[in-house]
């Protein structure tokens, strides 16, 4: 049955046949060279770029592809792009500049790029004249084409460029590959409608459509099942999942539905926008014991007139209020955000208020960021903009704070004890293991593999201001 807003499963059936055949083609060429082809994503953007990039991963396992660490062994190459900032956007020119020698070596190599960057046309119409090497170029609508379009692209031996401008039905049961094995990432909602003024995202993701609980619920349950302890939900605005679909449901009665699913520890989400932040969702979280104590909720700039012309529709006083209000009903939550700099018509009134904010609303972390013109954007047809030279130095200012009050937040955390979830070896020494806190503090603490994937106790001994040291109680 077509449920609403969901491909048809003979659509699903159509790329599985793909798949099949490309099976066949990879096959044969393992018989020739005793050896199966490679590929290799690099994921350029945010979570829910990574989280489409292992749903490419699984689609690549199914026709038969293995994984390979290093970019320069593979045969197939896919850049899973972003535009939300230029430098984005430069780094993949970069690195595609480098590839063309590649691909002279490699005349079986295969290149594809997908993801937000390219759904604009400009970029689109650079790629077919600059970059003749690239073979595949797919959008964010139509991901869950790879196959076939791999397939045409392999038998013809011609570029392939499929972009749409909307979004069609959202794509059900695609095979992933998750990074992590005891986290999982699942979508809730694809697109926005906010249209900050600054932000490309609403163009390229198109209009904002929420998938139905039961689908969401569904995929939970399943991960849960195949040994996921930790997801995390993901949408551009998590607290307005819901409009649009038949059954009447907000992001909070969600959030309760998953805290329901056995098997599951620990449940994250992201993005919070601010102007949609319900007292019904401060008490779910308060009231779900699975539900993290942690809230990424981005502020962006402190100065009202720079928020309205954001068209982020609060004020300095909302937001400050409103961390107050969840500080007071959940005391031992961390709330990060994210902040711009850089943006038109800011002077030094204007972030003066920004480095108000951080100091009274004592953000745990933050993701700080330059002002990026972004064209096709109201913002970037603004006249008064800021030089790079004041933006760099406010940026600077701005850092100084928040790392004061960052460190300071650490710091309370010296003494006590915490869950952790263990994810990772630590990158610089092998016998400390990386973990998170239910409050998505990053931890370091002696340790061996086999921690990995466990939920345990440990004091925190003491900090920097990026991460807490700890040791296994
Ligand atoms: N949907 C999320 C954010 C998605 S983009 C939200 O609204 O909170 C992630 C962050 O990138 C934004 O919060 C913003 O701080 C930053 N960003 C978006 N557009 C930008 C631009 N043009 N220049 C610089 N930073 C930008
Ligand atoms: Fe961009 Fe604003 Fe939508 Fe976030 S809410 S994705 S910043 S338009
Ligand atoms: Fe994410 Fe970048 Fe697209 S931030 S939604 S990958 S523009």
């Amino acid at each position: 049955m077509e449920r609403n807003g969901t491909v048809s499963e003979k659509e699903l059936e159509r790329q599985k046949e793909y798949m099949a055949r490309m099976r066949e083609l990879n096959e044969g060429f393992f018989a020739e060279n005793g050896r199966r082809r490679k590929m290799h994503i690099t994921t350029f953007g945010c979570q829910m770029n990574a989280h489409d990039s292992e749903k490419l991963a699984g689609i690549l396992k199914e026709m038969g592809y293995v994984e390979t660490e290093e970019e320069k062994d593979a045969d197939f190459i896919i850049y899973n792009t972003c535009c939300v900032r230029e430098n984005a956007e430069n780094k993949v020119y970069g690195n595609l500049g480098y590839l063309k020698n590649r691909k002279k070596q490699n005349p079986d190599m295969r290149i594809a790029l997908c993801g937000c960057m390219m759904q604009q046309k400009s970029v689109l119409q650079t790629i077919k004249e600059k970059y003749k090497h690239v073979d595949i170029v797919f959008g964010t609508f139509n991901l869950y084409k790879l196959a076939e379009l791999l397939y045409i692209n392999m038998t013809t031996n011609s570029p392939v460029f499929d972009i749409w401008k909307e979004h069609g039905e959202i794509v059900e049961d695609l095979p992933a590959i998750r990074h992590f094995k005891y986290k999982a990432s699942v979508n809730i909602m694809f697109g926005c409608d906010n249209f900050c003024s600054y932000c490309i995202v609403p163009y390229v993701r198109g209009r904002e459509r929420s998938r139905c609980p039961q689908d969401i619920l569904n995929e939970v349950k399943a991960l849960a099942a195949d040994g996921v302890k930790e997801v995390t939900l993901l949408g551009q605005n998590v607290n307005s999942y819901g409009k649009g679909l038949d059954e009447k449901i907000s992001f909070a009665e969600l959030l309760r539905l998953v805290n329901d699913v056995e098997g599951i520890e620990r449940i994250r989400f992201m993005t919070s926008h601010p102007k949609d932040l319900s007292d019904e969702l401060i008490y779910a979280m308060r009231d779900c014991e699975k539900v993290c104590r942690h809230i990424h909720l981005p502020f962006q700039a402190g100065n009202n007139e720079i928020l309205r012309v954001m068209n982020r529709h609060y004020t300095k006083e909302y937001y400050l209020s409103l961390v107050e209000k969840i500080r007071k009903e959940i005391p031992d939550i961390s709330v990060t955000t994210d902040i711009m700099v850089g943006f038109p018509g800011e002077g030094e009134k204007e972030i003066e208020d920004t480095i108000d904010v951080i100091k009274k609303a004592k953000f745990n972390s933050a993701f700080t960021f330059i002002y990026s013109k972004r064209t096709g954007t109201p913002a970037a047809v603004m006249e008064n903009r800021v030089s790079e030279e004041d933006a760099k130095r406010n940026f600077n200012r701005v850092l100084d704070v928040l790392n004061d009050v960052i460190y300071e937040q650490n710091k309370l955390k010296v003494g006590n004890v915490y869950k952790v979830l263990a994810d990772d070896v630590s990158a610089g020494d092998e016998s400390y293991i990386t973990g998170r806190l239910d409050d998505n503090s990053l931890v370091h603490f002696k340790g061996d593999r086999s921690l990995l994937g466990k939920i345990f106790d440990v004091r925190i001994t003491d900090c920097k201001t990026f991460y807490l040291i700890g040791e296994k109680v």
